[in-house]
């Protein structure tokens, strides 16, 4: 028996795609279905509750909302989120760990709706946490915003990676660099790549109908990162604390539109009631 895929758009090595309206409104479909996840999840995040158990409600809720979970079966990985804590930089796998109070972790949820694909992520926070830890958030989200609020046409990619390493920097945080944003469409991990650092007027320039994602990681120690024996975890290599923030974009004539805005404004860090 054959079962008919449907046609899937080529991820043409290097060749960044322009979008149409119809991708902006796919992707502002998609996007609104994944933040709506994470806002969803806000009081879950609690001290006693298992990553595994987020992932359930996750799953569900994508699925309810007649979409479909990206990371599910991607390249064998087999959740739908990412739960990534304290000193785990991405791709945190949900299961049995319980969360404690002082946890910091950041849920990633990519969701597909009509063969678009949004991808979000944010910072939560365990009951009381340490005051670095919230600083480490904050400026994380700010970062992300400064990069985000460096796009528009004309702008070069590394206007926007310079945005965000100046903010975090200042701090004396680090920006990791194994790990970067990417075009996003129908393909979910598509060109270019989004270095989360760089130089004023270096890298490609931007055009109105790119689309990708800016999701910074930013360490309280040093930038090195190693990923574990399950082939997913990364880690910071000296075991200090991380954060990440993810926004789904597009580039507009003017500017740039954010496809991942929380419908509930609970985008910012926040601490978790209870
Ligand atoms: N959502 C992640 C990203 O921002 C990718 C996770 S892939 C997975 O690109 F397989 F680990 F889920
Ligand atoms: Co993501
Ligand atoms: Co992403």
């Amino acid at each position: 028996m054959f079962v008919e895929t449907a046609p899937q758009p080529a991820r043409t090595a290097g060749v960044v795609k322009i979008h149409g309206p119809e991708a902006f409104a796919g992707m502002r479909a998609a996007g609104q279905v994944a933040a709506a996840c994470l806002d969803m999840l806000v009081p879950h995040v609690q001290a006693g509750v298992t990553t595994g158990r987020l992932d359930d409600l996750a799953r569900e809720f994508v699925f309810d909302s007649g979409a479909a979970p990206a990371c599910l079966f991607y390249r064998g990985y087999r959740h739908t989120i990412c739960t990534s804590i304290n000193h785990v930089v991405c791709h945190g796998i949900p299961g049995t760990r319980v969360l404690r109070d002082g946890d910091t972790l950041n849920i990633d949820v990519t969701v597909i709706v009509d063969g678009w694909h949004g991808d979000t992520s944010r910072m939560y926070a365990v009951g009381e946490t340490r005051k670095r830890d919230r600083r480490l958030m904050d400026v994380t989200y700010e970062a992300m915003m400064a990069g985000i609020a460096a796009i528009k046409p004309g702008a070069t990619l590394g206007d926007l990676g310079h945005a965000i390493q100046r903010h975090a920097e200042a701090e004396r945080f680090s920006i990791v660099r194994d790990f970067c944003g990417h075009g996003v469409g129908r393909i979910f991990h598509d060109a270019p790549n989004i270095l989360h650092y760089g130089k004023p007027r270096d890298g490609m320039l931007l055009r109105e109908g790119m689309i990708f994602t800016v999701e910074p990681m930013v360490n309280a120690g040093g930038r090195d990162v190693k990923v574990l024996g399950d082939g997913w975890t990364a880690v910071t290599k000296d075991k200090q604390p991380t954060a990440q923030f993810e926004h789904s974009v597009g580039v507009t004539a003017t500017g740039v539109e954010i496809f991942t805005t929380s419908p509930a404004g609970l985008h910012q860090p926040h601490q978790t009631p209870g």
